[in-house]
């Protein structure tokens, strides 16, 4: 794995954002696993100053997303729908029918898994994968356990990330125990990751980065990914 420590998280956004560029250009119709939370935030402003400034194209690219809580809509401020649509989907000039996430609202979970991963199989696996990191070491929802699902699936969020997601809530009683979320298998097979993280997740990020490679610190398994960068800022 490759690591890459800025001062602060705007230079952050912006090196992850070079990265994006470069690939865009490489590939106009690229696919792009993208993420949600404060991580990828300096990144998306960024990624969105590219666009108004003219050096990014984003029209043929297609996207999907890691993860979408269980229970809330697309209309919901803390549904990934909306912050997507908010911090990203309407800054740039991605084609709104080429942006795709779980449904959490679905009435069968379980079908709505199944067409997610038809979805993947179809567009085939990410050309970039955008991750943040959990405290706890998840990467999409794929919470610490014994097993890595190998498909798309319903999860029980762990208690410290639903401690952690409540900053976002304003009652902590709201925040949903339940997220759809993508494999690590899926993660895995994307040909490049770029991992975002603030200062406040060294110590998680060094564990995954160095540490032994278990279920238990899900962000371990990237050590096995031929193409995966960190990109860390002090702040
Ligand atoms: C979000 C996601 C999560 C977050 C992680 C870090 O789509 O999949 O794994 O990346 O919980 O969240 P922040 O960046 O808010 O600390």
């Amino acid at each position: 794995m490759k690591l890459i420590e800025t001062k602060t998280k705007t230079e952050m956004g912006v090196t992850a954002a070079e990265i994006f560029k470069d690939e865009i250009a490489k590939k106009h119709d690229l696919i792009l696993g993208l993420a949600t939370g404060s991580s990828p935030i300096p990144l998306y402003n960024e990624l969105a100053a590219m666009c108004s400034a003219g050096s990014i194209d984003f029209s043929q690219v297609r996207s999907y997303n890691l993860d979408e809580y269980v229970g809330i809509g697309g209309d919901h401020p803390q549904s990934y729908g909306y912050f997507m649509e908010q911090n990203l989907f309407s800054r740039i000039n991605i084609d709104k029918n080429n942006t795709f996430l779980p449904n959490g609202l679905a009435d069968d979970l379980d079908a709505e898994c199944a067409r997610y991963d038809k979805l993947i199989e179809n567009f085939g696996f990410a050309d970039i994968q955008l991750l943040g990191i959990g405290p706890n070491g998840h990467i999409g929802f794929n919470e610490p356990a014994g097993l890595f699902s190998r498909n798309t699936t319903v999860v029980e969020l762990a208690e410290d990330t639903i401690d952690a997601n409540s900053r976002f809530f304003d009652d902590p009683s709201e925040v949903p125990r339940t997220a759809i979320t993508m494999s690590v298998r899926h993660i895995m097979c994307a040909a490049k990751i770029i991992l975002v993280a603030n200062g406040n997740k060294k110590e998680i990020v060094d564990k995954a980065m160095n540490g032994e490679i278990t279920s238990y610190i899900p962000a371990s398994v990237l050590q096995m990914h031929p193409d995966a960068t960190v990109v860390i800022s002090e702040e």
